[in-house]
């Protein structure tokens, strides 16, 4: 199993972070990839991913929240990391249409800069996006080309925005969310093209039922999975190997 996406790094985890990875991998966790959020969170990032190397892996990016009007100078950051050392993908980024839209101009920028990045050191792009799915998809398709890759995390889209995801051939990320009763995802799972699919927890958000509405951690994968067999009537182990397979590649893992 492996988490494609989790925030480990944050300050939720300081007080059991070595407990947490022991269930994690107690639960069948391989590896756990941590995506960047701006300037503020790269040096816990990294300090964890040096405490265990190939279990945590971190990826270098500028999260859309956290554009705002000097996220050029978060980007020049981000820019000088990717130019020091090799990253195994660039994100996350994306927009982010919930909170705060007075600087969807400058997250749309910001992602053109960082696929530009992702272009240059042939690395796949990890993409949030709330409340702003069309938007961004129609982003992916002008600026796609044949090296650019990557996954739309916390997909909890339509079949038809899904089918796009696939055309780009882009991966979809599932977490907590495909296990909420109002997401809608029992219908949407069961028609997915299961050769994209990779599973996340987005720790410490976004809880899967049952601990819904409390911190997530890498374990969970697992019943994130569990929803996954059950909406498509396929076996666990199934899923879990697929899934596993779609995430190596989506991260250039040599197995
Ligand atoms: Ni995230």
């Amino acid at each position: 199993m492996i988490d494609t996406h989790a925030h480990i790094y944050a300050d939720q985890f300081k007080e059991d972070i070595n407990e947490v990875l022991e269930r994690s991998q107690e639960a069948g966790i391989e590896r756990i990839y941590m995506p960047n959020i701006d300037h503020t969170s790269i040096d816990a990032m990294l300090e964890l991913e040096l405490k265990h190397p190939g279990f945590c892996i971190a990826t270098m990016g500028l999260h859309p929240c956290s554009v705002k009007a000097d996220f050029e100078k978060e980007l020049y950051i981000i820019e000088e990391w990717l130019g020091k050392r090799e990253f195994v993908a660039i994100g996350e980024m994306g927009t982010d249409l919930h909170w705060d839209k007075t600087f969807i101009d400058q997250q749309v920028e910001a992602f053109k800069i960082q696929v530009a990045w992702a272009k240059q050191y042939k690395k796949p792009i990890i993409i949030h996006c709330r409340e702003s799915l069309d938007m961004t998809i129609k982003l992916v398709e002008q600026l796609k080309d044949d090296d650019l890759t990557g996954v739309f995390h916390c997909f909890n889209g339509s079949v038809e925005q899904a089918n796009r995801i696939s055309k780009l051939d882009f991966h979809i990320g599932l977490g907590g969310v495909s296990t909420f009763k109002n997401a809608g995802m029992d219908v949407v799972i069961p028609e997915l093209d299961m050769s994209k699919v990779v599973l996340e927890t987005d720790s410490p958000y976004l809880a899967p039922v049952p601990h819904r509405g409390k911190r997530n951690e890498p374990a969970y994968v697992q019943l994130v999975a569990q929803k996954v067999a059950d909406y498509r009537e396929a076996s666990l182990e199934e899923i879990l190997s697929v899934t596993t397979d779609n995430a190596n590649k989506l991260f250039q893992f040599d197995a």
